[in-house]
């Protein structure tokens, strides 16, 4: 997620930049810049890589900025490749401008402005937005009313900052579904995305509202409406410490990034639903004719990623009966697969970078067959390598167990077996639009629902703390969310549990349940509930402990065996898996925080695994 950063007051501007920018790292970034604007104007600096490397251009004889009032940004990729040319702030001939969020409509805004005489060096949606805030501001010769403007024809999401020439000491704020607050500090004001950047000079901040243009001065602050006329915004304080605040006020960056889920499937569904409201890739062997023509696909990962490969394996075959083979990355090319020239193969990775995953990629690139990564990190090396890419926006992602980065992955898989089953002629216009308003619309409200059971979770989770060993069992697609249940649970808490098909306990592994051993069974599949409730049956007759996780459908129409239920808002079945995802997710959050676990980093895991 990209960090911004404005300081404008007494002293230069530049350390007050780059102190912010420091303090807002912890968002993750591959590039950074700053635009100051002094006696002759703006100057910006801007570099690929971490803030070190900014400094040192910024320190280098060949580069001079100062200025009492700038702006500054950290961005983590979305438009566009980790460069110096894309890194902001993105100049237009009168202003400067940051951004955090991601503009929809940038190509139509693009093929305006250059009907208008508009060029544009970057591939970044931002400077699309920075370009027609400029030529608003040529027409109206306001900066206020530029921006309103131009926020009119922008959809999307977007935290602006921006500073013009003709206004040295001034900047301009504004912002929707993308976090900004404004500051007033001693030495001068602020904005910042995120309370960290500005702790060290203040404790008293503005959550700017929505629709309203904060102007910013070395010694007040003002907010404007849409009719120009000042409007007051209330200000909070916060009582953080650094630390805390990064997590944004969550004890561990893992239950933040739970927290997020919402956003982040709003932000990587949006990214993918075109103007008719049907999935669009933006890419020719996915959106046209192309996609039909797979006949097997293969989806490789390792972990978690690989996890959410049997979510896409699962609804790929439900809605477009096409056959998916879920391999493990570091498996796959020893073993040799079958792979036709009608075959895709997908690699899902958060990082991009892992070894496995790569070396499974171009395994498959080798024998020609046509491969497409599901990746978070933009210009990754399995971005880079694969012959289409779709990103997922899940924006950084810093605890090693991987949360939001599975559950988009699981909705950009979902997307693509719409696309594919539309394609194939199994679903209709209609259907295939009303399941993509579900998973951009509902999904993110089930998420919600599930992490408001926070108190019952935790509760739940306290009577897991002391067990050795415990299982999951669920079937059909629940048998594939137990997987990573289980991995979940597993690497945080340090609880040995296995997953298992409910129906296939009893083929052996059933004699290891004996009196007390806990049993965790998810339920979201109403066809499979009855078999399900007899699994619950033999091992409670076993003397098991059952805590069953369901939808409130499945609770209302069927008695549960179990101890323990667990009930999730969910109103479609076909999106279930979502809503648990959370459920499970936090489970083994609150058991590995209760016991004192380091949550974020547990023992001998490393978040990116680059080697064989
Ligand atoms: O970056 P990747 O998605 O390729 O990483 C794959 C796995 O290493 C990763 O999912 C791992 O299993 C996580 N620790 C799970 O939480």
């Amino acid at each position: 997620m990209c960090g911004i950063i404005g300081y404008t007051g007494m002293e230069d501007s530049v350390p007050y930049l780059l102190g912010g920018l420091r303090a807002l790292e912890y968002r993750g970034y591959d590039s950074a810049g700053i635009a100051a604007c002094g006696k002759d104007g703006i100057t910006t600096v801007k570099t690929r890589g971490r803030i070190d490397a900014l400094e040192e251009k910024i320190n280098s004889s060949s580069c001079k900025i100062e200025g009492h009032c700038g702006i500054g940004h950290t961005r983590w990729a979305t438009h566009g490749a980790p460069s110096d040319v894309n890194s902001h702030p993105h100049r237009a001939e009168n202003l400067a401008l940051v951004h955090n969020g991601i503009i929809e409509n940038y190509h139509e805004i693009e093929e305006t402005l250059r009907a208008e005489g508009y060029d544009f060096v970057s591939d970044t949606d931002t400077e699309r937005a920075a370009k027609l805030i400029d030529h608003c501001f040529k027409k109206l010769g306001d900066p206020i009313k530029a921006i309103f403007e131009a926020t009119e024809i922008i959809r999307g999401s977007y935290a602006l900052g921006v500073i013009f020439d003709a206004h040295p000491g001034k900047i301009f704020a504004i912002r929707k579904d993308s976090p900004l607050i404004v500051a007033k500090g001693k030495d001068g004001c602020f904005i910042a995305s995120d309370i960290p950047a500005i702790l060290a000079h203040t404790k008293d901040y503005y959550q700017l509202s929505e629709g309203v243009v904060a102007l910013i001065e070395s010694d007040k602050v003002s907010f404007f409406d849409k009719n120009i006329n000042p409007t007051e915004q209330k200000l909070l304080h916060v009582d953080f410490d650094v630390e805390k605040a990064q997590k944004g006020g969550f004890p561990h960056f893992m239950i933040k990034e739970i927290n997020e889920e919402p956003e982040a499937i709003r932000k990587t569904v949006s990214s993918r639903i075109s103007e008719r409201s049907l999935p669009f890739f933006g890419v020719d062997m996915l959106d046209g004719e192309g996609i039909s023509k797979f006949k097997n696909i293969h989806i490789v990962a390792c972990g978690t990623a690989m996890h959410a490969g049997l979510i896409g394996k699962n609804i790929i075959e439900r809605l477009a009966r096409v056959p998916v083979n879920v391999d493990i990355a570091s498996e796959f090319r020893y073993r040799d697969p079958i792979l036709g020239k009608d075959d895709l193969v997908i690699l899902l990775s958060q990082s991009g970078e892992t070894a496995d995953t790569l070396a499974a990629l171009r395994h498959a690139k080798s024998k020609g067959v046509y491969t497409l990564s599901i990746v978070n990190v933009i210009g990754s090396s399995v971005a880079r390598e694969s012959d289409s890419v779709l990103y997922t926006l899940a924006g950084p992602e810093i605890s090693v167990a991987s949360t939001k980065a599975y559950s988009v992955q699981c909705a950009l898989l979902y997307l693509f077996a719409i696309r594919l089953a539309y394609s194939l002629g199994k679903i209709s216009e209609d259907e295939a639009k009303a399941l993509c308003n579900s998973l951009l619309h509902d999904v993110p409200v089930y998420i919600e629902d599930t992490l408001k059971l926070s108190d019952e979770i935790k509760s739940a989770a306290s009577e897991y703390l002391d067990f050795e060993h415990l299982f999951f069992i669920g079937r059909g697609i629940d048998s594939a969310l137990c997987t990573e249940a289980s991995l979940k649970l597993k690497e945080i808490s340090y609880i040995h549990s296995e997953a298992y098909a409910a129906g296939e306990l009893k083929h052996g592994t059933i004699s290891l349940i004996s009196e007390g051993t806990p049993v965790i069974a998810i339920m979201t599949s109403s066809s499979l509930a009855e078999k399900m409730i007899s699994g619950i049956r033999e091992v409670k007759s076993r003397g098991a402990k059952v805590l069953a996780i369901t939808t409130k459908e499945i609770a209302e129409n069927y008695t549960i065996p179990s101890e323990e239920i667990i009930t999730v808002g969910c109103t479609d079945e076909l999106f279930a898996p979502f809503a648990v995802t959370t459920c499970f997710q936090m489970f083994a959050y609150f058991v590995s925080a209760l016991r004192g676990n380091d949550v974020d980093k547990p023992r001998n895991l490393a978040k990116s695994v680059t080697v064989e």
